[in-house]
């Protein structure tokens, strides 16, 4: 195993799409960002510096962070952001993860310009565990606003309302030949993503969804994607023409292109799964599958064919689609599902307005309330340092957090029944803290109140696995003996069904602190997230290093 040098200048770039330029954060003046990519077992060493006035700091989604917790990224909770004209060193090593995650800016809303692939490739005498591809196209989806995000996000948060949605979803950063300017300036040619095809070949696509706020159905016309991966880890295949890819969520999909060459170009679409109420970008994003042709026919010529993609709201699609994730389970890359467990935890998922206390004043609309999200009734509020630092200098009891959050919600939950009584939320700034190798479950019950949405969560610093999922109430007596304890799909992210639940396992084996949260950008800034406090164990190498001399300050 080697080491990788990356250097990250964070910095103001004009960029021009939907005919509308301007000038946004991003790495090395690229949109997307650089590809970082590693072998398994090599380190990664990237020093961001950064040349903007924002703030910034970057997370690498569904690296493990064995013990170099220091580098996992989210702002106020493993680091405070790097200022202005300041630098950070992220170093870390990847430990048995092979696939495709991704990197991104974990602070407000900047993620929308700052994300790129990183890309994990099994170490040089090992090869994949199917069909080795002629090519590998990494593909990420993303969210385009004519606005700056930041500014989006800002607003939001101060007059208590919903967020304007994105203008366009893209690939690799580019809208697609649906977008007409009405001057029409938009260059099809140079704003399509283009995937460029030899018959008879397979192609490994590389799928990320650095979307902000939605989850993904995409499909490529005529053709059948086969799932071999998915958040850096085997699955067994499936095949499937229509897939569906939450917000933080990665996978490896096979694309066999056709024996010959066709005489047609095909379109490839995705737009969003959602079933909430409010408002959402409901565009489609195109780009175009193409067979190079030794002799191509003028381009105006050739036919285009178009996939057709579920409903927006078709949950069963979702359901069904998400249960033909299993673990590759093999010898070699067995699935270690805790079979018990040391804690189990119940988290419900809610939506809504946080009630005005009594007798205070609410920056909400009409002195009411301000949107809010929760887990068990807590909205959660970032304190003003890291509380990585705080936990291991032992200062937790100064005021930054607290370590009370609740194993269950205020009030039972009841979803078939009338409206329950626990939309209460109060913020705060809680924590769980478990001993290290804790084998952890927690059961995560989405509530439908005020808009029924389905949930990307993200666990950062571990992988877990999907061990049961369902509609309506979780029934802690009927449920768990179905539980899939042999292969379950193990990922950092996963969806929550509307108006249901899923239930997760793993082992906490990684000392540190460790968000929890809807990776839906806009449920996040409205207090859709936790962490984990997970302690050092008893022998040297359980335990949390100390931090590196160049960790930002607030
Ligand atoms: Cu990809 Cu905490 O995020």
């Amino acid at each position: 195993s080697v080491t990788r040098h990356y250097k990250f200048d964070i910095r103001l770039r004009n960029i021009t799409r939907l005919c509308h330029t301007k000038s946004m954060v991003t790495v090395n003046g690229k949109f997307p960002g650089p590809r970082v990519v590693a072998r398994e077992g090599d380190r990664i060493v990237v020093k961001v510096v950064n040349h903007v006035p924002n703030n910034v700091s970057i997370h690498w989604h569904g690296v493990r962070q064995l013990q170099s917790g220091w580098a996992d990224g989210p702002s106020y909770i493993t680091q405070c952001p790097i200022q202005t004209g300041q630098s950070y060193v992220y170093n870390f090593t990847i430990v048995g993860q092979r696939g495709t995650l991704f990197w991104h800016a974990h602070i407000s809303w900047l993620r929308a310009t700052l994300y790129g692939p990183l890309i994990l490739l099994p170490r040089r005498n090992e090869s994949y565990p199917f069909e080795k591809p002629y090519k590998e196209v990494p593909i990420l989806f993303g969210e385009w606003w004519n606005a700056d995000p930041e500014a989006v996000i800002a607003q939001a948060l101060q007059t208590g309302a919903g967020p304007n949605v994105s203008d366009a979803y893209t690939f690799n950063g580019l809208p697609g030949p649906l977008y007409n300017c009405s001057n029409n300036e938009t260059d099809t040619e140079t704003d399509t993503f283009r995937l460029k095809v030899k018959p008879g070949k397979t192609y490994l696509l590389r799928l990320i969804n650095a979307a902000l706020n939605d989850e993904l159905f995409f499909s490529i016309a005529n053709h059948t994607l086969v799932t071999v991966e998915a958040d850096a880890t085997y699955v067994k295949p499936f095949e499937s023409e229509i897939i569906v890819i939450g917000p933080g969520q990665t996978s490896n999909f096979l694309l066999k292109t056709k024996p010959e060459y066709p005489n047609v170009n095909f379109l490839m679409l995705a737009r969003p799964y959602f079933t909430g109420m409010g408002t959402f970008d409901n565009s489609t994003v195109a780009g175009i599958l193409e067979y190079k042709k030794p002799l191509v026919a003028p381009k105006n010529t050739i036919p285009t064919l178009k996939p057709s993609l579920p409903a927006i709201n078709d949950t069963s699609f979702v359901a069904n689609f998400s249960s033909k994730f299993l673990s590759l389970n093999t010898d070699k890359y067995p699935a270690k599902v805790p079979q018990t467990v040391d804690k189990s935890f119940f988290f419900t998922i809610g939506l809504g307005t946080s009630p005005c206390p009594k007798n205070q004043t609410c920056q909400g609309p009409n002195n009411s309330s301000k949107f809010a999200a929760s887990m068990n009734n807590i909205s959660f509020t970032l304190p003003s340092i890291a509380l990585l630092q705080q936990h291991f200098f032992g200062q937790a009891n100064n005021g930054i957090y607290t370590t009370d959050f609740p194993a269950m919600p205020l009030m039972p939950f009841n979803y078939t029944g009338t409206p329950p009584n626990n939309t209460r939320v109060s913020n705060g700034t809680k924590t769980v803290v478990i001993p290290f190798n804790t084998r952890v479950q927690v059961v995560l019950q989405d509530t439908s109140i005020l808009g029924a949405e389905s949930h990307p969560l993200h666990l950062h610093g571990f992988n877990f696995y999907v061990v049961g999922q369902g509609f309506g109430n979780f029934n802690p007596n009927t449920d768990p003996p179905k539980f899939n304890l042999v292969d379950p799909v193990e990922r950092n992210t996963v969806g929550v069904p509307s108006g249901g639940w899923v239930a997760i396992r793993f082992l906490a084996d990684n000392p540190g602190v460790w968000l929890m949260h809807c990776h839906f950008d806009v449920h996040l800034s409205w207090g859709l997230r936790m962490a984990w406090i997970v302690e050092d164990g008893k022998l040297p190498n359980q335990k949390l290093p100390p931090p590196p001399a160049d960790l930002p300050k607030c």
